[in-house]
């Protein structure tokens, strides 16, 4: 097939570029580069730097891309909430313009990065994908808007088929530690703790006072390596059985921040000093996916999201 990937200098899109290039696919990346790395992304592919809200007609000129793959977007709860226009501007704006230029160019098939934010505190445990929807911030709500559009959009034009995936926690690298997780700014849990270990810093915990087990907050983290293939799934489907789907990705597992901890210093060997700092407003005690519907629907089965394997992964791409 022919791809379109959009983020794919970000951490989640590089690791889906790989892998669809692996497969045979022809795969075009575009990003920005604000917050991706044009080194992250596969030499076999396509690279065009542009951003999402530019006219981005001359994309389809050369292609006839089956599908899109939209990860591009921008992914801090903390940022959002300081800066809420930048959030819907480049997330609700830039995916509209996306889609719409998409369509007049006869690409009908989306798959859509959505997020558990969009839930916001969840009133059930675990979470499945009728649940309300209340997201506690703007990077939330600009998922949200998102994924309206996406289904006002087939409204209008029934041909469209599009996967929403709402991934909870993405985490881990390559099993050989080649390519890995790096953000700009970093705000993900495992690569502050691996980065607090190599510089022998203080680790900050926000929050002990939860009503989890240790008091921490719970998370679903899924690996990377799995959610690309919950990907590959979802692109069999709206090309095979075209509609509206909508997933989570998770594996039902809730996580402590304190298991994090405890498991990054057994895999590297190596004391890490917490420091208790408040809670963040905003943060739910425990966002746990259901994720019963993506095996069923999908036959999506995790194969590297236990915790031990993730760590592993994450240390030894820190470690290159
Ligand atoms: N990482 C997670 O745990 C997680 C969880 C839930 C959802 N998501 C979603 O998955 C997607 C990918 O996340 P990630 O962790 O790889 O983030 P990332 O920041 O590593 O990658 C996002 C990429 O999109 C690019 N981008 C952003 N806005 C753009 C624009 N307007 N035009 C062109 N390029 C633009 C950035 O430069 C970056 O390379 C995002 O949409 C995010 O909301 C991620």
């Amino acid at each position: 097939m022919n791809l379109l990937v959009t983020g794919g200098a970000g951490y989640i899109g590089s690791f889906m570029t790989k892998s669809l290039l692996d497969l045979g696919h022809n795969v075009t990346v575009i990003d920005n580069l604000k917050r991706g790395k044009r080194s992250a992304v596969d030499d076999r592919a396509t690279f065009k730097e542009i951003d999402l809200n530019d006219d981005l007609s001359e994309i389809f000129i050369d292609s006839e891309f089956d599908s899109i793959l939209h990860f591009a977007g921008l992914i801090s709860v903390e940022e959002s909430t300081k800066d809420p226009e930048l959030y819907f501007k480049n997330n609700i704006e830039g995916s509209r313009n996306l889609f719409e230029t998409a369509i007049k160019n006869n690409v009908r098939n989306f798959i859509f990065s959505s997020t558990a934010a969009v839930y916001g505190n969840p009133t059930q445990i675990p979470i499945p994908e009728d649940h309300d929807k209340k997201p506690t911030s703007p990077y939330g709500e600009s998922k949200l808007k998102t994924e309206r559009n996406l289904i006002e959009i087939r409204k209008n034009d029934p041909l469209v088929s599009f996967a929403v995936l709402r991934y909870f926690n993405a985490c881990g690298a390559s099993l050989n530690g080649e390519m890995g997780e790096s953000h700009i700014p970093e705000t993900h849990i495992i690569p502050l703790a691996i980065k607090a270990i190599m510089e022998g810093s203080e680790f900050k915990i926000f929050g002990d006072d939860y009503d989890t087990p240790d008091g921490t907050c719970l998370r679903d983290y899924i690996h990377v390596l799995d959610l690309v293939d919950a990907h590959l799934l979802a692109l069999n489907k709206i090309i095979e059985i075209p509609g509206e789907y909508c997933f989570n990705v998770g594996t039902g597992n809730g996580i402590s921040n304190l298991e994090v901890v405890e498991m990054v210093k057994k895999v590297s060997g190596k004391d890490l000093k917490l420091s208790n700092f408040p809670r963040r407003p905003g943060d739910a005690d425990r966002l746990i996916a259901d994720p019963s519907k993506i095996q069923s629907e999908l036959n999506f089965i995790p194969k590297y999201s236990d915790l031990e394997t993730i760590i592993n992964s994450a240390w030894k791409w820190h470690n290159k």
